[in-house]
């Protein structure tokens, strides 16, 4: 069982030719409304790829946090542990596409309802996974929460630092693999926490680049395939979820890496955070044409 403790947001994606200036006005080209969230997107991500995936997480108790949940449902993923929550509304993400990159604004609403007092109730949940994955868009204190009873219980942990926050020092002998971006894991390394030994810890995605992690003390690079890029948003997310599919099924770091460079790259080819998530017929597929 692979078990996502994380964000579900509604995503509002605008697209537009240029950012707006500060003050100006801009007419966008499109507008759509997606399901989106780091948590419930590397939950798809590994489910679609066939995954046992299990959502922990908190939505509002409005028309989104119903959908969501449904939606979830019909891709596969366990939505028992998905709480309605009264007192706010289900997370959003405005997004804006521009000049072929994106800019992301999170209002977090319901998951910041996702307490260490919820986690508390839910620990056999987290104690009887083979992988427990994680980001940074609920409280932090419930993020540590996880860490102890996942580290207690031996189960595997991967943290995707995003939003960057700084890591507190005693999380790490708690966290098996973290997975920051180039800039979160500049900003990581530049900690004074942060001790040589750790970078065995760090898988790094590096966009159209691939992936960097290391082995032994040496750094090794998976280049990313080339692809024609739509919409690079989830990119991360689905590197997470294909990465802790892969090491669920028993893959090694390399061979896990190395499936989830492609699945990350294939998504960036389709709109949406979710929209380009391979199947692992399709993953398959295009892997034996690059
Ligand atoms: P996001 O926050 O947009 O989800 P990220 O910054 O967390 O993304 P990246 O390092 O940009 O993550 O990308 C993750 C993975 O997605 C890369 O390792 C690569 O496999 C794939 N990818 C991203 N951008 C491209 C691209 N332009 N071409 C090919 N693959 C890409
Ligand atoms: O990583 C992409 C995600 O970040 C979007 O789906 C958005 O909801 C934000 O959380």
């Amino acid at each position: 069982m692979i078990t996502v403790i994380g964000s579900l947001n509604i995503d509002l994606v605008t697209s537009v030719d240029r950012y707006p200036k500060l003050g100006e006005t801009l007419l966008g080209s499109n507008f759509q409304t997606k399901y989106g969230g780091k948590g419930a997107n590397q939950a798809v991500a590994a489910a679609r790829l066939g995954g046992t995936v299990r959502m922990v997480g908190c939505v509002g108790s409005d028309s989104y946090g119903d959908d969501y949940r449904s939606y979830l449902q019909n891709e596969g993923v366990l939505v028992d542990n998905v709480e309605p929550v009264t007192h706010t509304s289900t997370g959003t993400a405005s997004i804006t596409i521009a000049e072929g990159d994106n800019s992301i604004i999170v209002v977090p609403g319901a998951n910041f309802a996702l307490t260490p007092e919820v986690i508390e109730a839910k620990k056999d949940a987290i104690a009887n996974s083979k992988v427990i994955l994680l980001q940074l868009e609920i409280p932090m204190e419930t993020v540590e929460k996880v860490l102890e009873i996942a580290s207690e219980h031996k189960v595997i942990t991967i943290l995707n630092p995003a939003p960057f926050q700084p890591i507190p020092a005693h999380w790490w002998n708690m966290i098996t693999y973290i997975t920051p971006n180039e800039h979160e894991a500049a900003m990581l390394m530049e900690s004074p926490d942060f001790k040589e030994e750790y970078k065995e810890k760090i898988i790094m995605t590096n966009g159209s680049k691939g992936v960097v992690f290391y082995q032994d003390s040496k750094e090794q690079l998976i280049p990313a395939p080339k692809v024609e890029v739509v919409d690079t948003t989830g990119a991360g997310d689905t590197f997470n979820g294909a990465f802790a599919y892969f090491l669920h099924e028993g893959k090694g770091l390399d061979e896990a890496c190395r499936y989830a460079v492609r699945a990350a790259s294939l998504s960036v080819t389709k709109f949406g955070a979710q929209g380009g998530m391979p199947t692992l017929e399709e993953l398959k597929s295009f892997m034996d044409q690059n």
